[in-house]
């Protein structure tokens, strides 16, 4: 089969690999009918993410057609077109059962933070990922969803990770009626966060970036306010404090990252020197731009350690701050609710579709935000 091929920092290809097989009675084969790039594949991309082996195929956010089941799975048939949450998670453990489904205890045994996701290092589990012709699905009786009738596969594709972790970013930012919500990146996760962030109650939200044709998009999308953080200021801080009569936001969401730009320090340390895992910048804006006793909700993916980060803000400042990956099964009954009702059309911020093929012009568009390019959707050739 075609599958994506990691060869190294910024190196990726398509390839011939082999087929995956059944390795447990709870795995499915699901064969990949859209499958997309993600922020977070930007991280493996850079070789900001450790022990991201040479070999592995990346992809987390896929729908497909089931193609085969192991002998105990009861809850997918053969034919079944499903969404895959990018959380591999068992549904029995102790943070399962409590809807933590990103931070799973068995499907990433040799890990204490986080559980197992597809095609996102052997630090997330080893796991191959979606973007391939076909893709092993363990634990199939938890956690893939059967698409409703009448979805759009643009929209399920988008259940899979962004929408929900855009909705999760807003739910635990905390948002109390009436307060403004500040939300760092207009990329698909800022975008989703920033559209949530009304579903919660907002009074107001501003999204920062620094790509206008993105703070454009979101600015009719959410509908929010949207500044350029390189163009229209000189310091992101003083900016939202002036624009919050000097008390600060009452949430701030990070929805950037360890790829963050705007802090030259930060971008050396960790994105040319990788001494730190990533830019910290957004999340740094973040903590000093909340107001005091205010909600910092950060989704933007940082490496296992970080640093650089003003710390001594968070005690002075009594913050909260709160981060997961998302676990995305939590939301999906209200989240399809959503799209089936034209709440949310997660499928406008799809903007290019590329062969599986070509993958690497995807990433590179996508990594350069070249073309105007908010979201990428791969093409496989089994499914064109
Ligand atoms: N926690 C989770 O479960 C989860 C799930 C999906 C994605 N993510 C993470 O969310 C982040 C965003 O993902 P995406 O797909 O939208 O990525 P993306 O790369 O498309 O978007 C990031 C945006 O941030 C902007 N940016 C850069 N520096 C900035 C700064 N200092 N302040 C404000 N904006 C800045 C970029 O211009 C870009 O538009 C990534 O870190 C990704 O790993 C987390
Ligand atoms: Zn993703
Ligand atoms: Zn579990």
């Amino acid at each position: 089969m075609l599958a994506m091929d990691y060869r190294g920092p910024k190196r990726v290809r398509a390839t011939q690999k082999p087929m995956p097989e059944i390795k447990h009675p709870e795995d499915a084969i699901v064969r990949v009918t859209r499958s997309c790039i993600c922020g977070s594949d930007l991280h493996l991309y850079n070789g900001n993410v450790p022990d991201t082996r040479v070999g592995t195929t990346f992809g987390h956010e896929f729908v497909g057609e089931v193609v085969e089941i192991g002998a105990e799975v009861t809850k997918l048939k053969v034919g079944d077109q499903v969404l895959v949450p990018f959380n591999i998670s068992c549904g029995r453990c102790h943070f399962c059962q409590q809807g933590l489904y990103g931070n799973c205890h068995e499907s990433n045994p040799m890990a204490t933070a986080v559980g197992g996701i597809y095609g996102y290092s052997h630090t997330a589990g080893g796991y191959h990922g979606g973007q391939a012709e076909y893709v092993r699905v363990p634990y199939a009786n938890l956690n893939p969803t059967v698409i409703p009738p009448g979805m759009d596969l643009d929209d399920a594709v988008l259940l899979t990770d962004v929408v929900p972790t855009g909705y999760q970013a807003a739910e635990m930012a905390g948002i109390q009626p009436g307060n403004t919500v500040v939300v760092f990146g207009a990329g698909p996760v800022g975008i989703m966060a920033a559209k949530s962030a009304w579903l919660f109650g907002a009074g107001r939200v501003i999204v920062l970036d620094k790509e206008d044709y993105r703070l454009e998009f979101v600015r009719n999308y959410a509908p929010c306010e949207a500044y350029n953080f390189e163009k229209d200021m000189e310091d992101p801080v003083l900016f939202i404090k002036k624009q919050t009569d000097w008390m600060g936001a009452d949430c701030v969401i990070d929805a950037v990252g360890a790829e963050a730009a705007g802090d030259v320090l930060q971008t050396i340390t960790g994105r040319k020197l990788l001494v730190q895992a990533g830019s910290a910048t957004a999340v740094h804006w973040a903590i000093n731009s909340v107001k005091k006793g205010g909600v910092v909700s950060i989704v933007g993916v940082y490496g296992p350690t970080d640093n650089l980060v003003p710390i001594g803000n968070v005690l002075n400042k009594g913050l909260t701050i709160r981060g997961n990956q998302t676990a995305v099964k939590r939301h999906l009954p209200r989240l399809i609710e959503h799209v089936m009702n034209g709440v949310i059309k997660p499928k406008e911020i799809i903007t290019h579709r590329i062969p599986l093929e070509d993958i690497a012009d995807g990433y590179r568009i996508f990594s350069d935000k070249l073309d105007n390019c908010i979201k990428p959707v791969l093409m496989m050739p089994t499914a064109r």
